[in-house]
């Protein structure tokens, strides 16, 4: 099935930028586990990678890309700065585009907001370096609201997407709603590790849909349009992980899941 994208501003060139809803994280998948884990999911029909410098997997997820035989243009790439890398924007971006093997990435990332004070002076350089055309579109990780409002009034140019650490029991409906209202995109990561998948809430709702707990957790993530990017290195685990287009969740079953985070 086709996964559903958000807009993200155009790039540089004009040229619209489509984030979808759901990709495949890598975190902690290195060396030929972390190809072929990638060739299984663009198999499974994941477009969309999410990476980082610090993940040390660029050259193998590039390489699982090129093999793969997808067109570029059709799967939507993420990396991400490390936070000491503040200074070596250029050349950090430039390793990664070379270990991807790509001209330019869909969004790159501040990974964590480096030391205080130096985010506006890393925000220059990511908003430089989209306006040469090397990165589809920036954004941010790990921020919080208030330091998104700071950087988008010092440099004019607001971030298109934070990626923050969410799930169900992470649920806050006023926290979203901020982010749109500065028109940032919420991407969440760590989707399974911050949820007891065995919790009867999601099992229930699981069964009455013929699905597991997991896809149920995704599923909400995109029904709120909420950009979510599980990791897995089981190839059933990525096949069903993206197998979520069969069934949706009623309103109630939505509702019933964002009240677990009422429960942490
Ligand atoms: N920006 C940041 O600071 C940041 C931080 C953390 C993560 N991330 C990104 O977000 C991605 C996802 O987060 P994450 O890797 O921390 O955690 P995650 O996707 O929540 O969880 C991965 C764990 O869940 C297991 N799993 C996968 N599918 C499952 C299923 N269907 N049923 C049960 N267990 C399943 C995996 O095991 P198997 O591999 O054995 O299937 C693995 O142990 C990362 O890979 C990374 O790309 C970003």
């Amino acid at each position: 099935m086709s996964i559903p994208a958000l807009p993200l501003p155009e790039a540089a060139d004009g040229s619209a930028v489509e984030m979808p809803l759901l990709g495949f994280g890598t975190w902690q998948i290195r060396g030929e586990s972390a190809y072929r884990a990638v060739r299984t999911a663009l198999d499974a029909g994941y477009r969309h990678l999410d990476t980082a410098t610090m993940y040390g997997n660029e050259d193998e997820v590039g390489r699982a890309v090129a093999d793969s035989g997808v067109p570029r243009d059709q799967v939507f790439i993420t990396t991400k700065l490390p936070p000491d890398h503040a200074g070596r924007e250029d050349a950090t971006l430039t390793e990664s585009l070379r270990a991807l093997r790509v001209d330019a990435v869909d969004l790159w990332l501040i990974h964590w907001p480096p030391s205080r004070g130096r985010s506006a002076a890393v925000w220059d350089r990511f908003v430089a370096l989209r306006e040469k055309g090397l990165a589809r579109a920036i954004g941010v990780s790990n921020y919080d609201v208030a330091d998104i409002s700071e950087l988008s009034s010092s440099a004019g140019v607001t971030p298109a997407v934070n990626q923050i650490r969410f799930g169900p029991t992470l649920w806050d409906a006023g926290l979203v709603r901020a982010h749109r209202d500065l028109g940032v995109v919420v991407e969440g990561y760590s989707p399974f590790k911050t949820t007891d998948l065995g919790d009867p809430a999601l099992t229930g709702i699981a069964e009455a849909h013929g699905v597991d707990a997991a896809r149920v957790v995704l599923r909400w993530h995109v029904q709120h349009e909420v950009v979510v990017i599980p990791k897995s290195s089981s190839a059933e685990r990525i096949a069903t992980n993206f197998d979520i287009g069969g069934f949706a969740l009623t309103p109630d079953e939505m509702a019933a899941v964002d009240a677990l985070a009422q429960r942490h």
